[in-house]
């Protein structure tokens, strides 16, 4: 069996702190979509760690670590990040596997996203220029290149076939970034990625499970950034929800067993797009402020606002999670009162289904308000030191999306975890 993890908002829901938490009880950790546009916080031993393209299970030493074939790998990002971490973790490569698989970011991959955000103006998605747009469209228009190519005898005509194709899109745009200057790094990182154990990724997997392996799948991004369910055009180009562990790493649907989703206590989103429970007051400056919330990857301040129930229940039944986990509790601690929203006005009609157009029509949320707990929870050790109105607000969130919570996060330390019983 494989369980999942995932986010279940626009990302940065504390994915790398809780996978780094769960790698404890899995053998295998595997990414399956996403690519450097991810940024995984964790700690070591004290050390504030980012991970991007390798999942975040590396630094338990008994743990096998797979990048799948649903991600998009930047050889130069890839690389820099091992040579970042390998002093924090022993044996690193030898238990990271490739699929063959998996596409690869070009330079002019980085080019083109760059060049078609500029293009856009004010209507861009806010990417985070690491190329993952085009990237995905060049495996779905079936141009790509994958790990496997690195291995052929003619990858640098294959790169340079492609990467022709790519010039004749850029001379259509004003605006072109000098990607030259990445291509002498793209190719020595490429000559170092081949070293690393590419393998054929759903056999490996196949054959761990049936030896009884654990194996648990870290998602990237969030459930509303989801490239079929997400706030379409401003999305990424995966799919993020749980149906993408089956493209993303080649395991068949009966064999995913729990799904744990994660969600803040309060909602942020980084880049563009709609975002119905947003604070552009006071309130969410201060809850950017107490969160500390600024991108992992690429700096950005975050935009933030309440716990959106409505797109939280619609996130819970695309992934069908069966475990939720709260993170940033400690982050409420002098918020009062604490907002939910339970329904959205979309064009003058009340509804708890979170609507197909949510560009192009005002949305208004319906909040129920909530007691703050006035008090540092940062720490408790135990669900039952947690205040009664922490506590029956967590019933309220339950009760709303039907889920069971496993844990709630009070903290960013790695023991800053409470188990519900
Ligand atoms: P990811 O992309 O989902 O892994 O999340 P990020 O690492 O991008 O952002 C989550 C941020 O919140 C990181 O800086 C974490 O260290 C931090 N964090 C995680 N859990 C908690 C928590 O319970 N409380 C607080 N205060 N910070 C947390
Ligand atoms: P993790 O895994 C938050 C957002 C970007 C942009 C949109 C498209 O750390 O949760 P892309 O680079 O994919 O073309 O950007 O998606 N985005 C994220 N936001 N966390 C992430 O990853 C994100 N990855 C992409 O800000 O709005
Ligand atoms: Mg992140």
């Amino acid at each position: 069996m494989i369980d999942v993890l995932l986010g279940l908002q626009w990302g940065d829901e504390g994915k790398g702190k809780i996978v780094d938490h769960l790698a404890e009880k899995y053998d295998i950790i595997a990414r399956f979509q996403g690519g450097p546009n991810a940024g995984h916080t964790l700690y070591v031993n004290g050390t504030k760690v980012v991970l991007h393209t390798i999942p975040s299970g590396v630094f338990h030493e008994h743990c096998l670590n797979l990048i799948g074939n649903g991600v998009v790998i930047d050889p130069v990002t890839l690389q820099n990040e091992i040579q970042k971490i390998k002093p924090l973790c022993p044996g690193l490569t030898d238990r990271l596997f490739l699929s063959h698989r998996a596409h690869l970011i070009l330079p002019t991959h980085r080019a083109l996203d760059a060049a078609s955000e500029t293009a856009k103006g004010a209507d861009k998605i806010g990417s985070t220029l690491k190329g993952i747009g085009p990237a995905y469209m060049d495996k779905t228009g079936r141009n790509g290149l994958r790990v496997g190519d690195i291995l052929s005898k003619n990858f640098k005509e294959k790169y340079d076939r492609l990467t022709r194709k790519h010039l004749e899109i850029l001379g259509q745009y004003e605006q072109v970034v000098d990607w030259k200057q990445w291509e002498q790094p793209f190719f020595e990182a490429a000559e170092q990625i081949a070293q690393l154990q590419i393998v054929n990724a759903e056999y490996w997997l196949d054959n761990h499970m049936k030896a009884g392996k654990r194996v648990l799948a870290e998602g990237a991004q969030g459930s509303m950034l989801d490239v079929d369910f997400g706030t379409y055009p401003f999305v990424t180009s995966s799919n993020t929800i749980a149906a993408g562990v089956c493209n993303g790493l080649g395991v068949a649907p009966s064999k995913i067993g729990e799904v744990y989703g994660i969600t803040k206590a309060y909602c942020t989103r980084v880049g563009g797009g709609p975002f119905p429970t947003e604070l552009l007051d006071e309130t969410g400056e201060a809850l950017r402020a107490a969160g500390n919330e600024f991108g992992a990857t690429t700096g950005r301040p975050r935009r933030c606002g309440w716990i959106d129930l409505v797109a939280l229940r619609y996130a819970v039944m695309l992934s069908g999670v069966t475990k939720l986990i709260i993170t940033k509790a400690d982050v409420m601690d002098n918020f009062n009162p604490i907002k939910a929203a339970t329904a959205y006005i979309a064009d003058g009609r009340e509804t708890k289904e979170f609507p197909y157009d949510v560009c192009d029509v005002t949305i208004e949320p319906v909040y129920e308000s909530f007691a703050g707990w006035d008090q540092p929870i940062g720490k408790c050790t135990q669900y039952a030191d947690l205040p009664q109105v922490f506590r029956d607000y967590c019933r309220f969130v339950e009760d709303y999306l039907e889920t069971k919570i496993a844990y709630i996060s009070n903290g960013t330390g790695r023991d800053q975890l409470l188990s519900i019983p």
